[in-house]
């Protein structure tokens, strides 16, 4: 049976441990980018209904790096624009018999559906506001190369949270691995939650080890909730001011606004970590992959009906 991995809870806190160190070992070694060979023969599809630069380009860097082969379709040339389901979309694919299928939909639940009609792995690229599971593991990886052990660490989640697959992956994730998140943000953008939250970030600065800043989710909100992104900007924005000489890393998931999340000249400081949780993506994914398609059953085909 393929493994899939539809949220962060599909991984057990060792198997979490597992693929940190493989994506490590990864990043360690200069040559281990390209000198494994790990996914050689199998084949990867990508299928992503919602733009996206870092997500899709990092899962086919990731399967090219291991020397796997990525086929990408093209949704907006795909059949689903003739009137076929998705799941017959997938089914048809699945019987091409790939080693995986990436998947990123604006709608919430399509990559478990999908988990249902098909015999690879299922990996969710981000769905709808309900998860983004390879953003959460590279989030982790980052913070605990910057803080070590983060039982009893405190993170600062601050935007539109209540839109975010990011933050509902982060919360899930970091708090298994001890961390404190503290929600931050205006009212309406804050979810139904017992965690600890804030309106304002400099309620709570001086005690955390970290800050992730968020996205206003525009495309997820249903009528304006701020006259403009001005006016977010002049309450949420990260700025040197407001972090001053604190030891903080701040992160951010991309697309960045830039001035509206995060400052030109944050983006420059070194406490951000913006590119280099894209570099750690890669690793992540490449460990992911590898993960799901080597250690479960899905072996390359060797009886493929038409060769
Ligand atoms: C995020 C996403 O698409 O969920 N980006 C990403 O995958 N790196 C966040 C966002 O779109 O704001």
């Amino acid at each position: 049976m393929a493994r899939h991995l539809l949220e962060t809870k599909d991984f057990s806190k060792e198997e979490v441990e597992g693929i940190l160190d493989l994506a490590q070992s990864y990043l360690d070694s200069k040559n281990a980018l390209n000198s494994k060979n790990a996914l050689l023969g199998h084949i990867v599809i990508t299928i992503f209904f919602e733009n996206s630069t870092r997500t899709l380009s990092s899962f086919e860097v990731a399967t090219k790096r291991l020397g796997g082969s990525v086929v990408r379709l093209d949704v907006s040339k795909s059949s689903t624009t003739k009137g076929e389901t998705l799941f017959d979309t997938a089914a048809n694919l699945n019987a091409m018999q790939p080693s995986a299928i990436v998947v990123r939909h604006k709608n919430s639940g399509v990559p478990n559906i999908l988990a249902k009609y098909v015999t690879c792995s299922i990996i969710n690229g981000g769905d709808g506001a309900h998860a983004h599971p390879t953003q959460a593991l590279l989030d982790l990886l980052t913070l605990r190369k910057h803080l070590g052990n983060l039982e009893g660490k405190k993170i600062a989640i601050v935007g539109d949270i209540r839109n975010s697959r990011v933050a509902n992956s982060n919360i899930e994730l970091l708090g298994r691995f001890g961390m404190e998140v503290i929600l931050v943000g205006p009212p309406h953008f804050i979810p139904k939650t017992k965690l600890r939250h804030c309106i304002s970030l400099k309620e709570v600065i001086d005690s955390v080890d970290a800050v992730m800043s968020l996205r206003t989710q525009t495309e997820r909100h249903d009528y304006p909730i701020y006259s403009s992104l001005k006016d977010y900007a002049s309450d949420y924005c990260i700025t040197r001011e407001l972090f001053g000489e604190r030891n903080i890393i701040l992160l951010h998931p991309g697309p960045v606004h830039r001035n509206i999340d995060i400052s030109d000249s944050m983006l420059q400081d070194p406490r951000c970590k913006v590119l280099e949780q894209v570099t750690h993506g890669v690793a992540i994914r490449m460990a992911v992959l590898e993960t799901l398609i080597t250690h479960s059953k899905n072996k390359i085909p060797k009886n493929f009906p038409y060769f």
